[in-house]
């Protein structure tokens, strides 16, 4: 947990909860009657895209992208071929975490606009047929949040339940990680009070009570602002910290079981199936918890429709396969078969293998370099809109954008990685090699600003933006790529309408093929009859693949070269769906 590589995307690695106990949890489900995977909803069709939008589009030249930017390119979203926008926090907030510290969840951050901007963003993206989802920031506030003011100016204040105190006349609380705080500690003294408050996150994000039913009452009653408003649904940010034991128990040493202490607690699926009573099942709504449980049980769970939960959740297994000296094929394609084979029965999986928390998609899975971006990026793109489950995609990747490679600390604005680095300098850690790995892996990669065009500031902004700019955007950027027909933002369209055009890759069965196939990962789609199989080099060499299909009667759907593959050798990074 103290290792510099996983701090710099330490969220990642907290979440991800699932590699241990799977196996157990795939019998079940195998056992549980075919009810919902094939149950149609708008939200298995959806494909997503995620704006950041910081950076995004600026529209008055202060460097940072606001609502009315994301209005001005609602025909660009549209001409994705997506349905579904999730929009990272754009609340009132200090700032301290790019959104994800509340300090009003029923107002517009300033830098972003105006409720009346967010209200012409929300008509003009339902006028395009495009749904719109929220970022719900509920296991936290922002410590500017007047509920955290009153919570912390007496111990007999009304809000003082909301958030988690110690005490500290009972001594020092047993210790818990702190995922962003300088010195790891979860629990920071206050003296107006002589007690200490719980901040998984920074000393900023202090942790709100679900212990209390108040507390609860509350986030129902955002949750209703914003349905009222009619958007569409809610990312649940960090949820499952929301749930646990707060008994706050001593965490044994070397404890295998440390997330039994630290989320998914005891009363975790209640809070949801009462959030369901009080909101899900009144709106119609898309919900997506980040973060899925310890198993693949307790993320059935979330999302069994039967129990009345959630949709969706996403494990961060896929995307935690890449390290920073690469990956293996084959871990990726057992993480991805493991969880559909989970879900095949009832419930519903996220693809994903980026995010604003990770670094580029083509950087980490694919190949960066000049001979090869294009091609690889295609190829994961091809993956995700071809996989059961709904695809997210980040915006950016559409273009096969690359990571920033920042090389100074002063390039990094993520809090995550500046406290780390803060906490290097204190304990004389390799700054060095802290730094060279966070410009391969840490999130502030992912969120230099949109490339609009080879203009300066890359048409992101007039002004100074508040992130460096990638320097690749003359070539890299959406106005160049759109002229482009072989383009990867053309291609992307394209894979998007594929999927649109075949419910066979939304509902279809998945079967994988050539399982140890170290370089190519393949696999077959199956529904009402139509059969379509997807073929995956995923290396920069050329790769055989044996799947016992013969392909000369196969029609080719789609590929990433000009010429498709029509045998079972695949070129570098090629991808090809055919229909059977
Ligand atoms: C989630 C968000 C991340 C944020 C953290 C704290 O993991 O995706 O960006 O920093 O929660 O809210
Ligand atoms: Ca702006």
């Amino acid at each position: 947990m103290n290792h510099p590589i996983t701090r710099s995307t330490a969220v990642l690695f907290l979440l991800l909860f699932a590699l241990n106990a799977c196996k157990q949890a795939d019998n079940k489900s195998q056992n549980q009657k075919n009810t919902s995977a094939a149950d149609q909803n708008w939200w298995k069709e959806a494909v997503v895209y995620q704006i950041y939008p910081r950076s995004f589009k600026d529209s008055n030249g202060d460097g940072v992208g606001d609502l009315n930017g994301i209005t001005s390119k609602l025909d660009y979203i549209k001409s994705l071929g997506i349905n579904t926008v999730w929009l990272n926090p754009v609340y009132s907030s200090p700032n301290t975490d790019n959104g994800y510290d509340v300090s009003d969840y029923r107002n517009i951050m300033k830098e972003f606009g105006t409720m009346g901007d967010f209200d012409k963003m929300l008509k003009g993206m339902h006028e395009r047929g495009i749904k719109l989802v929220m970022d719900l920031v509920v296991n936290h506030s922002s410590n500017q949040h007047e509920w955290f003011k009153q919570s912390r100016s007496s111990r007999s204040n009304p809000y003082r339940n909301y958030y988690h105190w110690w005490n500290a006349e009972r001594g020092k609380p047993p210790y818990r990680y702190s995922l962003f705080d300088v010195n790891h500690d979860a629990w920071k003294y206050d003296s107006l009070t002589n007690a200490y408050y719980l901040h998984y996150f920074s000393v900023q994000q202090p942790d709100l009570n679900w212990e209390n039913p108040k507390v609860r009452q509350e986030v129902y009653s955002i949750m209703k602002f914003w349905a009222d408003k009619g958007i569409d649904g809610f990312r649940m940010d960090a949820y499952q910290f929301a749930a646990k034991d707060t008994t706050f128990p001593k965490i044994p040493v070397n404890g295998q079981n440390f997330m039994k202490y630290y989320a998914i607690g005891p009363h975790l699926h209640d809070y949801l199936k009462e959030m369901n009573r009080e909101i899900y099942s009144k709106y119609n709504l898309m919900s997506v918890a980040e973060g899925a449980g310890n198993s693949l049980q307790d993320a059935h769970d979330m999302v069994d429709a039967d129990r009345h939960e959630l949709n969706m959740a996403y494990a961060f297994d896929g995307v935690s396969v890449a390290k920073a000296n690469g990956y293996s094929l084959l871990e990726l394609k057992n993480v991805f078969s493991r969880w559909d084979s989970a879900f095949a029965k009832k419930g519903w999986l996220s693809i994903f293998l980026a995010n604003h928390d990770q670094a580029r998609l083509v950087s980490r899975f694919g190949n960066d370099s000049p001979e090869f971006r294009e091609v690889s990026s295609k190829m994961l793109n091809t993956f995700l809109l071809t996989m059961r489950g709904t695809p997210y995609v980040y915006n950016g990747d559409e273009l096969g954008m690359t990571n920033a490679g920042f090389t100074k600390i002063e390039d990094y604005n993520d809090i995550a990685l500046r406290n780390e680095y803060q906490h290097m300098e204190n304990t004389g850690g390799d700054l060095k090699q802290f730094l060279q790995l966070a410009g391969k892996e840490n999130r502030d990669n992912s969120r230099t600003p949109f490339p609009w065009n080879g203009s300066a500031n890359a048409g992101f902004t007039t002004g100074t933006p508040w992130l460096k700019i990638n320097p690749n955007y003359k070539t890299i950027n959406a106005s160049a790529e759109d002229k482009d027909p072989n383009s990867c933002l053309n291609y992307f369209r394209k894979v998007v309408k594929l999927r649109k055009d075949n419910p066979v890759l939304v509902y279809g069965k998945y079967t994988l093929l050539d399982k140890s196939n170290p370089n190519v990962y393949a696999y077959t789609r199956e529904y009402n009859g139509k059969k379509l199989l997807v073929l995956l080099n995923f290396k920069n060499k050329a790769a055989v693949v044996n799947t016992g299909i013969d392909l000369a009667k196969a029609k080719v759907l789609l590929g990433n070269y000009a010429e498709p593959a029509q045998d079972a050798k695949l070129r570098p990074y090629e991808a090809v769906v055919y229909q059977l």
